[in-house]
């Protein structure tokens, strides 16, 4: 079954190919054909997208969606001037520890699809709020039964049973834990910072999963100037995570590596901090992703517009920066070739916006823009 989209206001390809009149034509979940409407082949079914604009659909390649309760009353704390620390954490491990399968399992349908109707088609998703063996299996056994883009986050904070103990955690982490664990999961993560994970610790568990076959990304220089993002760098991680605190020496091992700097907007934004530095990141050639961090301690955002209109206004980057930040970077943090673009061959992923440019997606802050949504080549909205 073909169906071919025309009448586009304008398309975002991300693959290098500028394109007027453009049409598009999805055959099975895949991209068959992409050109000038006038050249557009015959297919099965036909789309009239009256002039509004087409982009792939968003990347988030950044949430943390296994998790129960919420932290109304810390963010309230917050917003009255109180400073965000990792140890909310143990918050809703307490909360996601208490829950039933069935209840996590409710809550990350219900995140994927809230994700889903904004036009996210790809989604990482991280354990982190169990902590034991079991919870950190479960959370990830979860995970995978809605995205293939999973990762072992044992490593979120030190669980509360091991507070006098931290290396006995590590010990668990790279162990018995990552033995249940990476069974489930493609990534693995590192909180490393100020109250979680220290730089060695960070390297002994990232050293540890990429030996079991998961590649590693990392929670680097969120709170804090720390050994993160150099240490991501040097062990060829996939992204980096935050970039918030970066002297000349992190941006210039980022420039010069193969790790994508993943900026998280909605953290900054709900702890009330000092926002990452995009252009300073842009300018020195590094690959800038844009997520969400969807979680409910310090981003509990799910919306990637959002996260573009605020790059765009407080972070330097310009509307088609960020919007290629949020779709083909964020396929650059998880290695994909097959989504964060429109090209032949891609996954039919795809997002049709109330506008007729992508630049709206800044310029109309908070509105609401989804018109149509293509899931792996099946309309979902
Ligand atoms: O990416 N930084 C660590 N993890 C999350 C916060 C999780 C939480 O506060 O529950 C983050 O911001
Ligand atoms: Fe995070």
């Amino acid at each position: 079954m073909s169906t071919l989209i025309t009448n586009l206001g304008s398309l975002v390809t991300n693959t290098g190919t500028p394109l007027t009149d453009a049409a598009v034509v999805i055959d099975g979940d895949r991209i068959a054909w992409v050109g000038a409407a006038a050249a557009a082949p015959e297919a099965d079914d036909r789309f009239d997208a009256g002039g509004r604009a087409m982009i792939p659909g968003f990347v988030d390649s950044h949430a943390h969606l296994v998790f129960a309760g919420d932290r109304t009353a810390e963010f309230n704390a917050r917003m009255s001037g109180q400073s965000y620390t990792a140890g909310g954490i143990r918050t809703t491990v307490a909360a996601t520890r208490a829950a039933t399968d069935a209840e996590l399992e409710a809550n990350l349908t219900r995140f994927v699809g809230e994700a889903l109707r904004q036009g996210t088609t790809t989604i990482e998703c991280k354990s982190g709020y169990g902590l034991t063996t079991a919870d950190e299996a479960r959370a990830l056994r979860i995970a995978a039964q809605h995205t293939p883009e999973t990762t072992y986050l044992g490593a979120h904070v030190v669980a509360p049973e091991f507070k006098d103990d931290p290396a006995g955690y590590v010990e668990l982490v790279t162990g018995g834990m990552l033995d249940a664990c990476a069974p489930y999961a493609r990534w693995v993560d590192v909180f490393c910072e100020q109250g979680a994970f220290d730089g060695d610790q960070a390297r002994a568990i990232l050293t540890a999963g990429a030996k079991r076959g998961l590649i590693p990304r990392v929670h680097a220089n969120q709170l804090h100037h720390g050994p993160g993002v150099q240490l991501a760098v040097e062990l060829g991680a996939a992204s980096a995570d935050h970039c918030t605190h970066l002297t000349d020496a992190d941006v210039d091992a980022l420039a010069n590596g193969d790790t994508v700097a993943t900026l998280l907007p909605g953290a900054e934004f709900s702890t009330r901090a000092k926002y990452p530095d995009a252009r300073r990141l842009l300018d020195a050639g590094v690959t800038v992703a844009l997520s969400t961090d969807c979680n409910p301690g310090s981003s509990f955002t799910s919306s990637m517009a959002f996260c573009i209109a605020v790059a765009v206004r407080e972070m330097g980057m310009t509307p088609d920066e960020a919007v290629y930040a949020a779709t083909a970077g964020g396929a650059r943090a998880l290695r994909r070739t097959d989504v964060g673009l429109v090209g032949e061959g891609a996954r039919a992923d795809l997002l049709l916006l109330d506008a007729p440019s992508a630049v709206h997606l800044a310029y109309r802050p908070g509105v609401p823009l989804t018109a149509a949504v293509w899931h792996g080549g099946v309309r979902k909205v």
